[in-house]
């Protein structure tokens, strides 16, 4: 099927690129006329795995396409995927100024009726209103569009694994005519048929995606109650290592027990220094907002946010006691990203972790796989090393923001002795405790005493 893209930020680029990959014919537009000539030129604007390999696979089979002129894309694709951001505003509701304006273009620049398929993420009503928004700009012309609501569940760092392999692809219509046509489109998702760029083999037997066809309000609240729900898990189990530490548990095992339980599940219970990125802090706030709209408090989500907010303080309280005094110490730290496998910054844990390090005076030395460029935009007066050996290099204390398996590994024998105090605060828990303590360290962890 001839398919369009809005958007070239993270989601439109994996979706365009995978889109492609599973035979559709692409074109892709956003209004960074910069973005644009990278990716004509073959580049690829963000660190995501085998998503490079996927799209210079499309490109060969020409099946991709990249173009700065809006109405070309509108006008190529019998359904036009919009993936825009969607940023918080002021009070965390979210800002559909690009949806809004995407919908004038679409009914300024069809010539065909479209399938319009939300894929950004946004509050619930917000494709009815596009619906409507679409159908008064197009001020009544023989041109219908028929909106769903397609949100997605990809994560940084496996998006295109999670493309390829979707516990489940959320399709919220009107009509039946236009789920019959998305699950067209994610036919060679449903039936295998596509050449897997994560399992270079057969790809491992696993459940069946479950191809959920419901109303847009519904598809829309699933994606917000999905990220919501994972946040609260992650700050359930930051309370449960709070508790841990005054009563002497093991937020490990405890968490771990846990997640035996089916009912609970194992994932999202890792406690540490809380969750960041572009996803789960805005989607919260959202929601939040939203609910507040129609006289729902969401208490359990406020909650949920103020406990991920502190653990920055709880992680600092742990560097403060420790080192004493802050004040003109080499602190290393390891980790800028929100999280391992991604080059993103955004509401990652680590940098207002070192803001608040520099506000009291300190030096810090900071090293990540893949987000230091980006960082050095933000953090200019931090030192930047490649090398994580480089980065503790007489350091007083080193503090671990992000779990990269680079630093999972890391030889603390080797490490601890270029270090001036060896003094670790691990804010991912990647260390055992013992194995710290029987190389000298003075080991601090969350929920770990
Ligand atoms: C998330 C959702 O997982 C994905 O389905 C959605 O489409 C977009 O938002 P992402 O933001 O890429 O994806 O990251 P995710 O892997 O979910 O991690 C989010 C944050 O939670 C990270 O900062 C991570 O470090 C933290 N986290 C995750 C924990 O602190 N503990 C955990 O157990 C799991």
């Amino acid at each position: 099927m001839r398919l369009s893209v809005i958007g070239c930020g993270y989601v439109g680029l994996v979706t365009g690129a995978c889109l492609a990959e599973a035979g559709h014919d692409v074109m892709c537009t956003d209004i960074d006329a910069a973005r644009i000539a990278q990716l004509n030129a073959g580049g690829v604007p963000i660190y995501e795995e085998h998503l490079e390999e996927v799209l210079a696979s499309a490109r060969k089979a020409g099946r991709i396409s990249y173009t700065t002129d809006t109405g070309e894309a509108i006008r190529f694709g019998d359904a036009i995927f919009i993936c825009v951001g969607t940023p918080p505003r002021e009070d965390g509701s979210a800002d559909l100024s690009a949806i809004d304006h995407v919908a004038q273009q679409i009914a300024g620049e069809a010539r065909s009726s479209k399938l319009v398929v939300e894929k950004s993420t946004v509050p619930a009503r917000t494709g009815i209103e596009l619906r409507r928004a679409l159908s008064a700009y197009s001020r009544g012309g023989n041109i219908s569009f028929s909106v769903v609501s397609n949100p997605e569940f990809l994560r940084e760092g496996t998006a295109v694994f999670d493309f390829f392999h979707p516990d489940r692809i959320v399709i919220g219509v009107d009509d039946e005519s236009a789920a019959q046509k998305m699950r067209e489109i994610y036919g060679p998702i449903l039936e295998h048929k596509f050449r897997c760029p994560v399992h270079k083999g057969p790809c491992p037997a696993e459940p069946k995606t479950e191809f959920l066809v419901t109303t847009i309000n519904s598809a829309e609240l699933i994606k917000h109650a999905s990220n919501s729900f994972l946040a609260l898990k992650i700050s359930y189990a930051n309370v449960v290592a709070d508790l841990c530490e005054k009563l002497d548990g093991n937020v490990e095992q405890v968490t771990h027990a846990m997640g035996l339980d089916p009912r609970i599940g194992g994932q999202f219970l890792k406690a540490g220094l809380g969750f960041g990125g572009f996803c789960f802090p805005k989607d919260i706030q959202a929601f939040i907002q939203l609910a507040s709209t129609v006289g729902v408090d969401f208490e359990i989500l406020k909650a949920a946010e103020r406990v991920n907010k502190e653990r920055i303080d709880r992680f600092l309280g742990k560097v403060n006691k420790a080192l004493w005094v802050v004040k003109g110490k080499r602190i290393a730290v390891l980790g800028l990203a929100f999280k391992a496998n991604t080059d993103d910054i955004r509401f990652a844990p680590a940098i207002d972790v070192i803001k608040r390090l520099l506000e009291e005076g300190a030096q810090v030395h900071a090293s990540d796989p893949e987000a230091v460029e980006k960082t050095k935009k933000v953090l200019p007066t931090v030192t930047f090393h490649a090398d994580p050996y480089e980065t503790v290099r007489d350091a007083h204390a080193a503090l671990v923001c992000t779990e990269w398996a680079a630093f999972k590994n890391l030889d603390w024998e080797r490490a601890g002795k270029l270090m001036a105090r060896k003094l670790v605060v691990d804010g991912r828990n990647l260390y055992s405790p013992k194995k710290m303590a029987d190389l000298g360290f003075e080991y601090y962890s969350f929920g770990r005493s």
